[in-house]
């Protein structure tokens, strides 16, 4: 069994930042908010421009947690990942995105050295392709944030590898695979209206972790194959590759060479490149949205009309009774039809064109904790009851 990586039959999916239709992509970088100008020397080279606790710049390999710890990410030789993946082959493939493919990997859980299929630890090892001029920044980026952030709905770092122009992340094993999958998979089992709320509610939290950072990370490409699912469907968010610090002092945004996914990527950024936090609110609010209806961001399947499912999804939204038309027909009529409204409803204001219009994420988490709560204490006094 070979190597697949890099084959061409196998290219870059179509949802992924670089897949080529639905990628976005401008001119050129540039900070230009008013206050901007001084980093601009900082933000020609595209780097995150991250500082530790203590206000000294963080560099590649001596991160510290915001608890003041050294993060240990692990710096692995290529030769290492090659014995943890079998040399990249294709029984130990998981996917392939816009950056390269995916491999399963075992490593020992305490030294990180590779060892035997079944022994130690499942990891996933990203294999950046080698024509990807983009990824070699992308994979910086990833490193910087991940080695620095760490919550439990972000997917862990473990460690990466960078050889000559061989560059590899390694990360935790999330082995539900990603929502993309589960929710628009042909054949695959559809997930119910509880697992959606605790998704939708997972994801608000690590969304909500990045915006009330004291520098805030905009993360840019919030999408449904971005958020991983462990083996009990607790979310995290992935690909931090095209994170990037929010604005400072009393800008509202930066402006920036338009990167992202089409259906997910907010309008006015794509229009004028001026990126801020409501721009992952808009993301936000079309995952909501693929929650609810089951469907596609962007489904080229579909005629014109209902190609863009924000475009179709919006006109029922703002009515409770036309908004049950958009729901998922694979649930069944299994879901609360209160908590659909409550999310339909946060759903449309996240998509509001005007993005000052939009609610900042501790708004939405409020509300959606607010729901899962609600569910939770329903399940509990029915489980009272049911025992008798
Ligand atoms: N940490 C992980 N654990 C398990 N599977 C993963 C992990 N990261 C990625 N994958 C799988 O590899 C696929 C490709 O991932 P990625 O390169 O991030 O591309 P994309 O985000 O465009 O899907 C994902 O859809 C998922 O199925
Ligand atoms: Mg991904």
């Amino acid at each position: 069994m070979g190597n697949l990586c890099g084959r061409p039959t196998r290219c870059a999916n179509a949802s992924s930042p670089f897949a080529s239709k639905n990628t976005l992509t401008g001119s050129s970088t540039s900070i230009s908010t008013d206050s901007s100008k001084k980093a601009s020397s900082k933000a020609t080279s595209s780097l995150p421009s991250f500082n530790n606790t203590d206000g000294s710049p963080t560099k590649l390999q001596s991160f510290n947690n915001t608890d003041g710890s050294p993060t240990k990410l692990k710096s692995f030789s290529l030769n290492e990942l090659k014995a943890a993946t079998r040399n990249f082959r294709s029984d130990s493939f998981l996917g392939e995105g816009g950056f390269g493919c995916v491999f399963k990997g075992w490593i020992d859980e305490k030294t990180f050295a590779p060892t035997r299929p079944g022994t130690g630890i499942v990891v996933a090892v990203k294999k950046l392709k080698r024509e990807s001029f983009q990824g070699h920044k992308e994979w910086l980026t990833e490193v910087t944030y991940l080695g620095q952030l760490h919550h439990e709905n972000l997917v862990k770092l473990i460690g990466y590898c960078s050889e000559d122009d061989n560059k590899l992340l390694v990360y935790e094993f999330m082995p539900r695979g990603s929502l993309e999958n589960h929710l628009f998979k042909r054949g695959a089992q559809p997930i119910s209206w509880n697992m959606r709320v605790n998704i939708a509610v997972d994801v608000a939290r690590g969304l909500s972790f990045l915006h009330s950072l004291p520098i805030q990370v905009i993360y840019r490409d919030l999408k449904a194959s971005n958020v991983l699912l462990d083996s009990d469907f607790n979310a995290k968010l992935s690909d931090f590759g095209l994170a990037r610090n929010g604005p400072t002092g009393d800008n509202t945004h930066v402006s920036t060479r338009v990167v992202g996914t089409r259906g997910y990527a907010a309008p006015e950024y794509v229009a004028t490149g001026r990126l801020s936090l409501t721009s992952d609110m808009y993301s936000f609010g079309v995952v909501l949205l693929e929650l609810l209806s089951g469907r596609r961001a962007l489904d080229e399947d579909r005629g014109a009309a209902e190609e863009t499912l924000v475009e179709w999804a919006k006109p029922f939204l703002s009515n409770k009774r036309k908004m049950f038309r958009i729901m998922d027909t694979r649930l069944g009529g299994q879901y609360s039809k209160k908590g659909a409204q409550t999310i339909a409803s946060l759903a449309l204001q996240c998509i509001h064109i005007d993005p000052k219009n939009r609610p900042n994420i501790a708004e939405v988490l409020a509300e959606l904790e607010k729901l899962q709560s609600a569910r939770e204490s329903m399940a509990a006094t029915q489980q009272i009851y049911s025992r008798g």
